[in-house]
């Protein structure tokens, strides 16, 4: 666990002779292959390199993952989740959920102190092209703000409302690729208003990349082996293995808020979805999940189900068509539960899964072009097609491990779109910059509109300004209805571009 200033990632490291023989049993002796011509510094972050990779493992992986296919991963029977629906319903039953005791509960854990924020941002973020931790892209729509600045306005907000006086800490994972990046960023930007001591990071681990059919793990250059993070689901063993729960548990923490750093809309301390996964009569669920509801079949998101009655994300491409297409008599889709990756997690849960009893997350493979070292060619080589089996573990994955029972386990709750998914994924087109913009505007004026302000529309409906409003001005709609005319404008001019509190 680290705060400011920040020494360089300390890695355990390995001697030579031994590292050798371990390398060998497996056959990647060839990872020290220009071991004696490196300088000392070099050898020794080699050998930390070696360390930090499971070798004991590894075959293992490299038969079910990489020299073969895993069969796909949905069997057995799959039913739609019985969620927590905008309908103030529960979707399986249509028995009427309390909102308002719900959002009570949550507001009483933050007010307790027992929550905590947390975002993983150690992905490489190669779609959008963006060369530097994704969270430090510019996506105000009007400020040009960091991600990681409108994600600390949601905690600030929160804390300024809900906190009692208590600090929402903030953890972040990074990846050991852009840790030093990240933290200095926040160091220059007085870790956008929060207290420097509540900004957390710990970097996530690795595995190492490896050549198709083979298996042999590549090397990125003669002093360096190609790995890649470990996927967003590292964090579940990277949170415990930084000190990170601990830490939790000392301050009282109970649960952790986890959102992706691509989504500056998120509410990413909300008091309605705390409460409905940890109020219930102070007994607390293990992982819970936000989701949007899809309306066309191919939205390429993952989709929350039952998978032998218990909850679980079904990657939109282990699905079958026809399962994703199925529809309800009004016309809506049968499994219509669409992950945004938000989910609220008990640190217990946490605990429980890397408390040595053997649960693991199982892991995806992807077909990557690598960039590599060829060892005999002593050159640099950047495929033009794939060439390499990288593997990750996914967050979701931990879901099925929750408790089975619905209300211990695990609780589903929708969102509106609008409300809370933008996603800045690629640099065009869908999840780009330019809808986040357009979503953030798009919201600002539903919810300001619905208060009495008039907003000018273009032909086509979309709003003719371009707004961004701070979540610390108005959390929700409703914060909205309270200050159109004082704080908030009562019509906007066509064509503005206005900032509505953004610092
Ligand atoms: C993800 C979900 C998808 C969901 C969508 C919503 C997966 C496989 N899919 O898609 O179901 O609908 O988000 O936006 O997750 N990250 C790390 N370490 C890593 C890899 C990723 O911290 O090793 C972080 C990224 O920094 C980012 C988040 O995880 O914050 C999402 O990663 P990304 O790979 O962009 O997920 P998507 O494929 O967009």
């Amino acid at each position: 666990m680290q705060n400011e200033p920040l020494p360089p990632l300390s890695l355990p490291t390995m001697a030579l002779q031994p590292a050798l023989a371990a390398l060998a049993a497996i056959g990647q002796e060839h990872l020290l292959s220009f071991y004696s011509e490196l300088p000392a510094a070099q050898q020794q972050a080699l050998l930390a390199q070696v360390a930090s990779i499971d070798l004991a493992g590894l075959p293992k992986l490299i038969d079910g993952y990489v020299k073969n296919k895993p069969a796909a991963a949905v069997s057995g029977s799959i039913d739609p989740v019985d969620a927590y629906a905008l309908s103030g319903k529960r979707s399986a039953s249509g028995a009427a959920w309390d909102r308002a005791a719900a959002r009570q509960s949550g507001i009483a854990l933050i007010g307790a102190g027992k929550v905590a924020a947390f975002t993983v941002a150690g992905g490489q973020g190669s779609r959008l092209g963006y060369d530097g931790p994704k969270g430090c892209y510019p996506a105000g729509a009007v400020t040009r703000k960091p991600l990681f600045a409108m994600l600390a306005d949601w905690i600030l907000a929160a804390q300024e409302r809900f906190g009692k006086g208590n600090t929402i800490p903030w953890l972040i994972m990074t990846s050991p690729g852009n840790h030093r990046q990240t933290t200095e960023f926040f160091a220059a930007n007085q870790h956008f208003g929060l207290r420097p001591q509540d900004v957390m990071f710990f970097p996530q681990g690795q595995l190492p990349s490896m050549e198709m059919g083979t298996g042999k793990i590549l090397l990125a250059g003669p002093s360096e082996i190609a790995l890649n993070p470990d996927g967003h689901g590292g964090s579940i063993k990277a949170l415990y293995a930084s000190g990170t729960t601990k830490m939790l548990a000392d301050r009282g923490i109970e649960q952790i808020c986890y959102v992706q750093v691509d989504n500056p809309l998120v509410r990413v301390i909300d008091p309605l979805f705390l409460g409905l996964h940890a109020g219930a009569r102070d007994s607390s669920a293990d992982m819970s999940s936000k989701f949007v509801a899809k309306t066309d079949p191919a939205e390429k998101v993952g989709l929350l189900c039952r998978v032998d009655g218990k909850t679980a994300v079904v990657e939109y491409s282990d699905a079958p068509v026809e399962m994703q297409a199925r529809r309800n008599p009004d016309g809506s889709l049968v499994f219509s539960a669409g992950s945004i990756a938000i989910h609220v997690i008990a640190r217990k849960f946490i605990e429980r899964l890397n408390d040595g009893s053997g649960v693991s997350m199982p892991y995806h493979r992807a077909e990557k072009k690598v960039a590599f070292y060829d060892i005999a060619r002593r050159t640099a080589v950047t495929p033009d097609k794939n060439n390499a089996i990288k593997l990750e573990t996914f967050v979701f994955d931990a879901l099925p491990l929750a408790a089975s029972t619905a209300a211990s386990g695990s609780i589903t709750m929708e969102t509106d779109r609008v409300d809370e998914f933008a996603p800045i994924k690629n640099a065009d087109g869908n999840d780009s910059p330019a809808t986040c913009s357009a979503i953030q505007t798009l919201r600002a004026a539903r919810w300001l509109e619905a208060a009495g302000c008039a907003i000018p529309r273009k032909a086509d409906g979309s709003p003719d300004c371009v707004l961004e409003l701070s979540p610390r001005i108005a959390f929700d709609g409703d914060e909205v209805r309270s200050l159109v005319g004082t704080t908030l404008p009562r019509a906007i001019e066509r064509g503005a571009v206005i900032n509505l509190g953004s610092k």
